[in-house]
């Protein structure tokens, strides 16, 4: 089928229009706690910003404690330590690389359950067949901040004496019900990380209502010291730095406008994208709250007479960088690839999507512009002579 050049009919954007690029509001007051971080030579180690951030962090979830971290991989990794996980965990192929690495890097073999296409999470309904008597925990992710089955999963968890743990790296500022995200399971673990809309530069928390757990994490964050000169077990460095957690205090005062500013984007994608067949961009719950910073659009190439890779090179031919996420499914990814998976509906759904800009670094202009180039390639790839 040809393909009609698209730059006679588009401009190319002049800076590429990227996913993940970082929200940025109110350099000032981020400065401004900058400079006092620099007159007051406290850079890291249980400084001021870092302990407001995890009381304003922990006030905003509704979760007792809130242990900040250098970033969620290494949040991960502490958390699977200190809960002292063995055997294996079983655990989504579909979500960031880092999730299955977290585990695999501390010894713990990975054990991949496929998805609900629905909610592209964890199954719960395939979690039974998994368990063996080596299984020490599951660990859900919350794609796209859309909460996991959590009720059902704990059900299942406490039936065989299993830890929950959460990957929320997507969910700040997500809830399931009336519940926040951060507060399921024994712990969960938010990314900051700079594409993220909520970001620290590179950082993430641990947030757990568990006394003795959120003890034991603060230690092994810091190499395992309970006090001066006291260390009372392993630990490792994964404090979070005084100027990350001034970045996060900066943007946690405006999270309402940078939530606001994703819904309207989101809606606009939605609007103008949603009457083609076999394209849809995914739902989020009007009854729960979502941080709507994944604008992700499905992308049936049957019946829209498009690949999804074809529509990637189209937009990235006009400067736009959509992303596939989370191409091609960590367990087609090494070291995990040499086995043999049975995962169907997480092979579909690495295929069809495609990611589109959003955030604060674009606005409703870009975003319409967008639509159009979609909608081109759509509807030129279905006629190809139009
Ligand atoms: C689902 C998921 N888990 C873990 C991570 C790792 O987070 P970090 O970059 O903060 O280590 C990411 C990062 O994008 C992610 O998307």
């Amino acid at each position: 089928m040809a393909r009609n050049n698209p730059k006679k009919h588009f401009n190319v954007f002049d800076e590429p229009v990227c996913v993940g690029r970082p929200n940025l509001v109110n350099r000032q007051e981020f400065m401004c706690m900058v400079n006092d971080i620099l007159d007051r030579r406290w850079y890291t180690n249980d400084g001021k910003y870092v302990k407001k951030l995890e009381n304003e962090l922990g006030a905003y979830l509704g979760v007792k404690h809130c242990i900040a971290v250098c970033n969620a991989t290494i949040g991960l990794e502490i958390l699977f330590q200190v809960c002292g996980l063995t055997g294996n965990v079983i655990l989504p192929s579909f979500t960031f690389i880092a999730t299955a690495h977290a585990l695999t890097r501390i010894g713990l073999d990975v054990k991949f359950c496929d998805i609900d296409p629905k909610t592209h999470n964890i199954d719960p309904n395939l979690l039974e067949k998994l368990i063996d008597d080596e299984t020490s925990a599951i660990l859900g992710v919350h794609v796209w901040g859309r909460p996991s089955k959590v009720a059902q999963i704990k059900k299942i968890a406490a039936r065989h004496d299993l830890k929950v743990l959460y990957d929320a790296a997507h969910a700040f500022g997500c809830s399931s019900g009336n519940t926040m995200i951060g507060n399921f399971g024994n712990a969960e673990v938010f990314s900051f990380h700079a594409t993220k809309f909520f970001n620290t530069f590179e950082g993430g928390a641990i947030t757990t209502n568990d006394d003795e757990l959120a003890l034991a994490l603060r230690s092994f964050r810091n190499f395992g010291f309970l006090g001066a000169d006291n260390v009372g077990s392993l630990g490792t460095n994964a404090k979070m730095a005084e100027i990350n957690a001034s970045m996060g205090l900066a943007l946690l005062s405006h999270i309402k406008e940078l939530v606001d500013i994703n819904k309207a984007h989101y809606q606009i994608y939605k609007d103008r994208l949603s009457s083609f067949d076999g394209v849809s961009v995914i739902d989020y719950n009007p009854n729960e709250k979502n941080n709507y910073q994944y604008v992700v659009l499905e992308l049936d190439e049957q019946l829209a007479g498009i690949s999804r890779d074809a529509l990637i090179e189209f937009l990235h031919d006009h400067n736009v960088i959509a992303r596939r996420y989370f191409y091609p499914g960590c367990h087609k990814a090494t070291p995990y690839h040499t086995r043999k998976y049975s995962l169907p509906e997480t092979e579909l759904l690495c295929g069809k999507t495609v990611l589109l800009p959003t955030g604060n670094s674009v606005n409703i202009n870009v975003v319409s512009e967008i639509c159009n180039l979609i909608q081109h390639a759509i509807k030129t790839q279905m006629r190809p002579s139009e």
